[in-house]
């Protein structure tokens, strides 16, 4: 090596981007987008095979019923993680393949899949980090009112213990609730999501019921073994007003309120934010909150799971909404009590799915997390890009798109932690191209290209990036 060689490599690698050497490198699925086989092995019916069945609710009419095979490919998928490099991956059980129809015992048979899995995962070097509910509830559980029913909080914390029980030896890491905003809001009161329904004052039963399943769920885990890490993964969005008219602040007090205080402050300081309860009051929001319950969901947390996409800009003046809608099918607004609010572009790059790009609202949101919640250790448990990904006619996917995101949002993880935030970890969503719910098949968020047709999987050159990434433990500087 020359001289001037070497001094370009030194200034090189002093330039990287490093990230602590325990850092967790991941990728994140869930099972209903990525398992099929929704008949065998035992498996329930879940709100999301009913969803499916109805028409208009899925782009294109697609299902998930045999997704991306999953079930039955887990041990090739595993390789490619492996081949990746990755030392973390994060999906859930599907609630129906441990308990069919919601309460009971647990049918051995959907716990003898994710056994298999977890050990090719132990085996292949790869920590699993289980998240216990991405959206599958039992079908039989909504049938007698779902979420907005009390009862569905209780029997969550059930299954919990059953999947901890028969899992808990081998696998440190959990999530309790996926995106609970999601669960409550899209599927509840825009309907956009299972169960479809537009019932505004359900979705926030809703709320307060998956926040308190989460909550007995981690006394119930705690209270049989103890040694693992439990936490919840909520989704986070970096919030502005259009302008700094006082419509416009009003909205974005709103909205930071429904998407992100809600839960951040019932989870972490036990207690509702004054001002929303103030907005949510015509909707008798604090009539099925009982003495108790807001201890119970401020339970103490090993780990805060973060997903995060983007920034919302809000108006709170009446005009045109200019932002994409979260799903095809959003006509009726999901923001309970404050359905005025306005989305409005800042005009800036978008993704596939309409997202501004906007990595500095991830640094934005880790920030203020840290700053005004108590310190838990914090894992970004998905970020990524969706975008109609085509592969080339020599068969190779070139989504350099997919890439600069994932390098921007890196960087802003790595500008967290020098700041001291106690960043642990980073999972991208997702690991393979996957059923983005009600936009089907038509959105590809994987590191990972699969033909639906031939369930072939391919990795994009975002996975080599990746890999290399994971080998070079950062980003050049
Ligand atoms: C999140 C979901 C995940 C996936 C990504 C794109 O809201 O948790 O399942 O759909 O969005």
């Amino acid at each position: 090596m020359t001289a001037a060689h070497e001094r370009q490599t030194q200034t090189r690698e002093s330039a990287l981007v490093s990230f602590p050497q325990d850092f967790r490198w991941g990728a994140a699925t869930s099972a209903y987008q990525i398992e099929g086989a929704v008949d065998e092995g035992g498996r329930g019916r879940s709100i999301w095979d009913t969803f499916c069945d109805t028409p208009g609710a899925v782009l294109g009419g697609d299902t998930a019923a045999e997704a991306v095979d999953h079930y039955h490919r887990y041990a090739e998928d595993v390789a490619l993680m492996a081949e990746l490099g990755l030392n973390a991956y994060r999906f859930s059980l599907s609630w129906p393949r441990i308990q069919p129809s919601g309460t009971g015992p647990a049918d051995q048979r959907g716990l003898d899949f994710y056994r298999r899995l977890v050990d090719e995962l132990l085996q292949a070097g790869i920590e699993p980090w289980i998240t216990l509910y991405h959206w599958d509830l039992p079908q039989a559980l909504e049938d007698k009112g779902g979420w907005p029913e009390r009862d569905t909080a209780l029997r969550f914390a059930e299954y919990a213990a059953l999947a901890h029980e028969a899992l808990g030896d081998r696998v440190r890491n959990w999530m309790t609730i996926n995106e609970p905003w999601c669960a409550a809001y899209l599927g509840y009161a825009s309907g956009e999501h299972a169960p479809g329904r537009r019932e505004p004052a359900a979705a926030l039963r809703a709320a307060h019921h998956l926040l308190l399943g989460h909550g007995l769920a981690v006394q119930a885990m705690r209270g049989r073994r103890s040694g693992s890490r439990i936490g919840p993964a909520v989704n986070l969005y970096a919030i502005s007003p259009a302008s700094e008219a006082p419509e416009d602040l009003d909205a974005a007090r709103r909205i930071d309120g429904l998407q992100n205080r809600f839960f951040l402050d019932a989870l972490l300081h036990g207690r509702y934010p004054e001002d929303l309860l103030e907005d949510l009051a015509p909707f008798g929001f604090a009539d099925h909150v009982r003495d108790g319950d807001l201890q119970t969901i401020g339970v103490r947390n090993d780990l805060l799971g973060i997903n995060y996409y983007t920034r919302h800009t809000v108006s709170g003046r009446p005009g045109e909404a200019t932002q994409a809608a979260s799903s095809p099918f959003s006509a009726v607004s999901p923001w309970v009590g404050s359905e005025h609010v306005r989305f409005v572009s800042r005009g800036r790059p978008v993704t596939g799915m309409g997202w501004e790009i906007d990595p500095d609202g991830l640094l934005e949101v880790l920030s203020r997390v840290h700053r005004d919640y108590p310190a838990v250790p914090l894992y970004i448990t998905e970020n990524g890009a969706g975008y109609d990904d085509v592969p080339d006619p020599d068969g190779s996917v070139r989504d350099d798109d997919r890439i600069a995101y994932l390098d921007a949002h890196l960087r802003a993880c790595a500008r967290a932690i020098e700041a001291g935030v106690p960043l642990r970890g980073y999972f991208t969503w997702s690991l393979m191209d996957n059923f983005e719910w009600a936009w089907g098949y038509s959105k590809r968020f994987g590191l990972v290209y699969v033909d639906y047709a031939t369930q072939r999987r391919i990795p994009k050159a975002s996975a080599r990036w990746y890999a290399q990434t994971i080998r070079r433990g950062g980003l050049p500087g």
